[in-house]
């Protein structure tokens, strides 16, 4: 009796653990992706990755003994920066230092940088049969250093140094085409950071910086100058016209005035010389003394018409 309660619990007990068992084993094929991830089955028995991946979040039976591979499924960041301490990584996020190239005109500059990537979900086996599951992010350096490093060798510095659009434009067009033909990873975005210079080529360009500034200023000081001159240079022109007009004025002036005496004079000599003319007639019927006599009165006027002029004056002596 005792035994059969042994053999019952026993076997009871049994049950219980394989149930148990079957339990635990039919857990463990269950796997979860997560909302951002992509996964591909991996099947342990046949040892090979299932074709299509899995999209959907959430818990997927996968079956004893196989396991998923997990993938991002949203955009993620490439950086070759300088990281301080504030900065916070995320995960599947690739950090790297700052790239060194070579620009056309063979200066060393280190450029700074980032890029959003995202895989390509009908490629994710693809990716995984080429790289492993996380081997890309290695992969995914190598090819972004190489492809920028060529193109870095087609701008010259100066090219890197103002305005960088077309260098960056290179560098996108230059790094999407090589993830993608590589690593089944699409290019999303790409920011080229101001480079860096050995120390003599930055002091140079700020040197060359404030002589261009010097010159302009130089150039606008010209401007002024040349049109203050141009000013001063017609107001004297103005100023000489205006005493050219006014000169020929006074001449013409001057014309008209001696014009007006000379005709006075004229006129008065005229009256003046028909009334001698009339006393001499006057004079001459008179007697012999008349005209001498009026002469030598005409004498004595004109000496007192003189005056006090300095002129000599030379007289026959009054009788
Ligand atoms: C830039 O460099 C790449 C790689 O060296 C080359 O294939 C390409 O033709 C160059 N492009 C220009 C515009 O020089
Ligand atoms: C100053 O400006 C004038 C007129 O614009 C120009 O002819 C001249 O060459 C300039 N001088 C200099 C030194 O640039």
């Amino acid at each position: 009796m005792v035994d059969n309660v042994v053999l019952l619990g026993g076997g009871g007990c049994c049950c219980c653990l394989f149930v148990i068992f079957v339990a635990i084993m039919l857990a463990l094929g269950f796997k979860k992706v997560e909302s951002s991830q992509w996964a591909l089955q991996y099947d342990w028995w046949s040892e090979s990755v299932k074709e299509d991946p899995l999209t959907q979040a959430g818990l997927h039976f996968v079956g004893i003994g196989n396991y998923l591979l997990t993938f991002p499924a949203t955009s993620k960041y490439c950086y070759f920066r300088n990281f301080d301490n504030s900065f916070q990584p995320d995960d599947d996020d690739v950090f790297m230092p700052p790239l060194n190239v070579r620009t056309s005109d063979g200066l060393k500059v280190t450029l700074e940088l980032e890029f959003v990537y995202r895989l390509q979900m009908a490629k994710l086996r693809d990716l995984y049969m080429l790289v492993g599951d996380s081997g890309y992010r290695n992969t995914l350096v190598h090819v972004a250093s190489a492809a920028i490093s060529a193109h870095a060798t087609n701008f010259s510095a100066q090219a890197f140094y103002g305005d960088r659009g077309d260098v960056q434009g290179a560098f996108q067009a230059a790094l999407a085409k090589e993830l993608d033909r590589v690593l089944y990873i699409t290019v999303v975005s790409f920011q080229l950071q101001p480079a860096h210079f050995p120390k003599l080529y930055a002091a140079a360009i700020v040197e060359t910086q404030e002589m261009k500034q010097d010159i302009q200023v130089a150039e606008q000081e010209n401007k002024t100058k040349v049109i203050q001159k141009q000013t001063q240079l017609y107001s004297a022109r103005q100023l000489a016209h205006q005493i050219i007009i006014k000169a020929e004025g006074e001449a013409q002036q001057t014309l008209v005035q001696n014009q007006a005496d000379v005709a006075q004079f004229k006129y008065r000599q005229q009256v003046l010389a028909e009334g001698y003319s009339k006393a001499l007639n006057f004079f001459s019927s008179q007697g012999q003394d008349a005209v001498p006599n009026f002469l030598s009165y005409l004498k004595v006027e004109a000496l007192k018409a003189h005056g006090g002029s300095q002129k000599t004056v030379k007289l026959t002596p009054v009788v």
